[in-house]
């Protein structure tokens, strides 16, 4: 999925509005994975929120198309827990509805209205606080010590980065004021604009990857395994609101003098939004400057556009501001929906608009030969950070968007991620008859190219489709793509590969698909251009170390179509192991919970090309992981390649490949992820035999946790070769003792 489809989907769209919610509802899932799972988001929060308001609207007109699992219902970001442990939010963390313009905010007062008839809106005071665009964070404090952080993740389970964020200066270790027994202070990591382009300068040196924007190098500093990396970036941390709190405020034994204090105390717990604000600062940590209060409707507004135009006065970025009712009694009256409070509202602002000369239009080839067109512009400021690269999805958005080279263009971005030409600002006269500026003043529209920039072939668009394709496997630009594709975090998530890298080792014809990645030898790249002796041992340890990824990781990088992290995970799960799942049916694949038909076919077709089969045989062959730690076999596909659910045992045999024909196979000890009897049955099925015993004939012993000690010893006496049972599933699908 890709911002064409996004785009393309708004020019021509005729389906029914439960086909179109549908579609939604994939996009803005895929879209919060690629933004919360895996900080890489693909479009711009504003088209982003764009999707999310269309689905609504779509939801609100037929009430009847709503689904209980829509991503309106729900908070964004599934927590992607097997990083960090999981952390249950007693409180759970929610989301804010957005109010893009006055109206909106307008309307909220008006449900404001209803909801407290009691209450004059015009005399409420509000607390206005500028929306930072980082990473949601709950800290937890036991007695004044800081004892846990956790991220929002689902709302309701986030991840356990407390180490990471003890490197984080601006947040206490110890509360400098009495405070309740268990306090949950919530606010936001983000990083200082200054800060995040000087990491970038220092990362475009060092030849390491940079960030999009600040807030993905914030989610990325606090994604690290290590906290020492954490440490080494400039975060920092805004507290805006109060979680849970528990247990009374100690008289005795804080800091400062008894009237201080009793202060402190009389601070706890707070009656107002303003005053935990004040509250938290007493304790210790950084507030916003910017955080008002106000009283009435209008000037919150007022609040808010002043915000707004000092935007970019402030050192570090924000995508709007929030507006909080700040008696906190009539938060508990005012309760929430199933994602967001009602006391509070984000005003969105609306994306900036910068002018600039679009230099050239060019073509990138991507991994799937998907040619995507891409604007090259007079670098310009927009929302944070210098612009130079602009994608403009695919043809017709091309030809919709008629900005050709030469021309002056508008470019905006909503204070965050992919910069997007918006269209051309045309010469006097434009726009006023229609006509546009005579032709003579500009150059003629831009056609697509008919060859591919890479490999010179010929671009091929299918009828009824919007994007272009390079239809040549053997391109080099998909080939770099693919192997970037495979190796990177959601994938294989092997460190230091990225595309420079890659292309590095294509051009020096090491590598041509993903399997040569695990045949690279350190001697042989320390000969490389800008890289030691240090770096390729460290690349080789890296690679050697993807080895042992589970299946789902092994899909993702694979790059199927359509098979993302989630999509992966559920066929990993269900199927085992790989055997079970390349041999599957599209219908068995469909039937896997959150595996539909488009998913189910494009895995079906993958393993059914011949040069697919091949690259995927060399890497089992190569020794990697090929099953899934606690799988549920629920797809009726046991370990291994067994039978699907009511297969008779007859149709399993057979379809599992017959890599054990005529061998016998003898299993000592427990093996990860299968029972005894699931692991013989694996080997039967593989046209294999599985005695009880060791015999000279044996062709191998598995030997797995606490064996049985004759077993092994046997083997050992009779030289029968033993197989690690953490590669059984490769012995059983090669067939061969691995190496
Ligand atoms: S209050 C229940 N205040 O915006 C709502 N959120 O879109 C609690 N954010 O997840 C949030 N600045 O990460 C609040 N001053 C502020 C904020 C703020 C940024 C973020 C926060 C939240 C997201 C909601």
């Amino acid at each position: 999925m890709s911002g064409a489809d996004v785009a393309g989907a708004d020019v021509t769209d005729r389906r029914t509005p439960a086909e179109r919610a549908a579609r939604l509802r994939k996009l803005i899932e895929h879209h919060n994975e690629r933004y919360f799972v895996l900080d890489a988001p693909e479009i711009p929060d504003a088209e982003f929120d764009a999707l999310v308001r269309e689905l609504r609207q779509i939801e609100s007109d037929h009430p009847e198309v709503v689904t209980p699992g829509s991503p309106t219902q729900r908070v964004g970001g599934a927590a992607e827990t097997h990083l960090f442990r999981p952390v249950r939010h007693r409180i759970p963390m929610m989301s804010l509805d957005n109010a893009f313009d006055r109206a909106e905010l307008d309307a909220w007062a008006d449900r404001l209205r209803r909801l407290l008839p009691d209450v004059d809106v015009e005399r409420l005071d509000f607390c206005c606080e500028p929306k930072v665009d980082g990473v949601a964070m709950s800290l937890t404090y036991v007695d004044g010590r800081f004892v846990r952080a956790a991220t929002r993740g689902d709302g309701v389970t986030g991840e356990d980065v407390t180490a990471n964020v003890a490197t984080i200066r601006d947040v206490p270790h110890e509360l400098k004021t009495p405070a309740p027994h268990h306090l949950e202070v919530r606010g936001e990591v983000y990083m200082a604009t200054a800060e995040f382009a000087e990491l970038n300068e220092r990362a475009e040196k060092q030849g390491s990857k940079t960030f999009a924007n600040p807030r993905n190098a914030a989610a990325g500093s606090l994604r690290q395994k290590d906290p020492s990396v954490t440490a080494s970036r400039p975060l920092s941390f805004w507290a805006y609101q109060i979680g849970e709190i528990d247990g009374a405020v100690p008289e005795e034994g804080a800091a400062g003098g008894p009237a201080k204090r009793r202060e402190a105390s009389r601070a706890w717990p707070p009656a107002t939004q303003s005053g935990a604000l004040e509250a938290i600062e007493a304790a210790g940590f950084p507030v916003s400057p910017d955080a008002r209060r106000v009283r009435g409707v209008t000037a919150a507004i007022t609040r808010c556009q002043e915000l707004e135009a000092h935007r970019h006065d402030l050192p570090y970025e924000i995508d709007g501001a929030v507006v909080k009712v700040d008696d906190l009694s009539l938060h508990v009256r005012l309760g929430a929906t199933s994602r967001a409070p009602r006391w509070a509202i984000a005003f969105k602002f609306p994306p900036e608009d910068r002018t600039t000369r679009l230099v050239d239009i060019m073509v990138s080839i991507g991994r799937t030969g998907r040619a995507t067109p891409f604007a090259v512009l007079e670098p310009v400021f927009v929302g944070g950070s210098t612009v130079r690269l602009a994608t403009l999805h695919n043809e017709d958005q091309v030809r919709v968007k008629d900005v050709r080279p030469g021309d002056l263009v508008i470019v905006h971005k909503a204070g965050d991620v992919i910069p997007e030409v918006v269209g051309p600002v045309l010469g006097p006269g434009a726009g006023t008859d229609g006509q546009g500026p005579r032709a003579t003043e500009r150059p003629p529209p831009w056609a697509f190219p008919t060859t591919c920039p890479s490999c010179g072939g010929l671009l091929t668009r299918l009828p009824g489709e919007s994007d272009t394709y390079c239809t040549n496997i053997d391109c080099p630009a998909q080939r770099v793509q693919r192997i970037v594709h495979f190796a990177s975090r959601s994938g294989m998530d092997i460190e230091g590969l990225g595309e420079e890298r890659v292309l590095q080792l294509v051009q020096a014809g090491m590598t041509a698909d993903p399997a040569d990645l695990y045949l690279l030898e350190a001697e042989r790249l320390a000969a490389l251009e800008r890289m030691g002796a240090v770096s390729s041992r460290h690349l080789v340890d890296a690679i050697e170390g993807s080895r042992s990824r589970p299946l789902s990781s092994l899909l993702v990088a694979l790059g199927i179509r359509h098979v993302g992290p989630t999509g992966a995970r559920a066929l990993a799960r269900a199927f085992g192991t790989l055997g079970a799942l390349r041999h599957a049916s599209a219908d068995e694949l469909a039937a896997v919970e959150g595996v539909g038909a488009v998913i189910a076919d494009s895995v079906a077709e993958f393993f059914s090309n011949q040069r697919n089969v091949t690259v995927l045989d060399r890497l089992i062959a190569l020794g990697l992981r090929t099953d899934e730690p606690g799988a549920t076999g629920a797809a009726g596909a046991a370990p291994a390649g067994a039978a699907p659910a009511g297969a008779a045992p007859a149709a399993a045999e057979s379809a599992a490949p017959q890599t054990l024909a005529g061998k016998s196979v003898v299993v000592t000890g427990t093996l990860d992820g299968f029972s005894r009897e699931e692991a013989e049955a694996a080997i039967v099925s593989r046209g294999g035999k599985s005695p009880g015993t060791v015999s000279k004939k044996t062709f191998a012993v598995v030997v797995g946790a606490s064996p049985g000690v004759a077993k092994a010893r046997k083997a050992e006496e009779l030289r029968v070769p033993i197989v690690d049972g953490a590669r059984f599933g490769e012995l059983l699908e090669t067939g061969e003792l691995p190496g």
